[in-house]
């Protein structure tokens, strides 16, 4: 009897490609990030390290050490994800602000180098004060509340958003680190009238317009950077608000975008005739935390 046709002979199948070393996937890695990353070498060396839980040295350190077969859906799927853009850190699931390391989703901003500058300010503003009341309002992954709260374990720290998607990444961050944090999910201080002795906020800063021509808009929530017309909306309600949420001698700290900064002042010493107003720059020199400081009293 004469083979069916269809079975007569064996359909090869192309093996589909894979690395086998750290070398070839560190390199076919960096290759999918180069179109959108300044550092594509090294976004796939930290992707293997936090793969392999290796510290980055090491992966550099071994190129011809077996690429582990079960890693393979990971780099596939880590590679379709770069050559779209995708932000390293997502990747990740986790980024670096000041001393400890966060939990993130898309659902939250990736926390940046220039917030560090609050952060710092922050911490000295909390040394002097017993049992201050704090509140982080637009806490998004809650980094800065759960580092103050860190620093700080007897004030008594609230973060807020909007977004409740955020809030759940901010309370597994608190897990985290092992931090008490009230999360309140709240247009600015609308649910959490205080008095606060201390209200630190990263709200949204860039202008609308110029959001939808950039990158990073297609890539992190548009609530965590919609400004408003010209970015500054957020800080103008947060302002109007805080008039009657701050205590006397109490302090309100807020990131805004260098170019905004005197404008910021300007608007802030409307709004607080009475108070001490201060820019302090970033790690770059660059005025980026505006300071409110009240006097104790008013
Ligand atoms: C620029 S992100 C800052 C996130 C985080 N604090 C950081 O520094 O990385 C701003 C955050 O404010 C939140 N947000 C925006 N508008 C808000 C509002 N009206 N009330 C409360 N949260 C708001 C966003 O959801 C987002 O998480």
């Amino acid at each position: 009897m004469k083979p069916h046709p269809r079975t007569a002979r064996t359909t090869e199948i192309p093996p589909v490609w894979a690395p086998s070393t750290l070398a070839e996937a560190r390199r076919t890695l960096a290759e999918a990030a180069a179109r959108f990353s300044d550092t594509p070498r090294m976004d796939a060396e930290r992707l293997l390290a936090a793969w392999l839980q290796r510290p980055r040295a090491w992966v550099l350190a071994h190129p011809e050490a077996p690429f582990p077969p079960r890693l393979v859906p990971r780099w596939r799927a880590a590679r379709a994800r770069l050559r779209l853009g995708e932000p390293l850190a997502y990747l990740l699931r986790e980024w670096p602000c000041y001393d400890r390391t966060f939990t993130l989703s898309p659902a939250v901003l990736i926390p940046r180098p220039e917030t560090e500058a609050l952060i710092v300010r922050a911490l000295e503003l909390l040394r002097y004060r017993p049992q201050p009341r704090v509140v982080d309002v637009g806490t998004g992954s809650g980094c800065i509340a759960v580092v103050l709260a860190a620093h700080y374990p007897e004030a008594r720290v609230t973060g807020v958003d909007r977004s409740r998607a955020a809030l759940t990444i901010a309370r597994a961050n608190a897990q985290r680190h092992r931090t008490r944090v009230q999360w309140v999910q709240t247009d600015l201080l609308a649910g959490v009238p205080g008095p606060w002795d201390l209200i630190v906020a990263n709200l949204p800063y860039i202008p609308t317009a110029e959001l939808a021509e950039l990158r990073v808009a297609r890539q992190e929530p548009w609530l965590a950077l919609d400004g408003g017309v010209d970015g500054l909306i957020p800080l103008r309600r947060l302002l109007a608000q805080a008039r009657r949420a701050l205590a006397p001698g109490g302090h309100l700290l807020a990131e805004v975008g260098a170019a905004q900064a005197q404008q910021a002042r300007s608007l802030a010493k409307a709004f607080f005739p009475q108070a001490t107003i201060s820019l302090h720059p970033d790690g770059a020199g660059r005025p980026r935390v505006l300071e409110i400081a009240l006097p104790s009293d008013v």
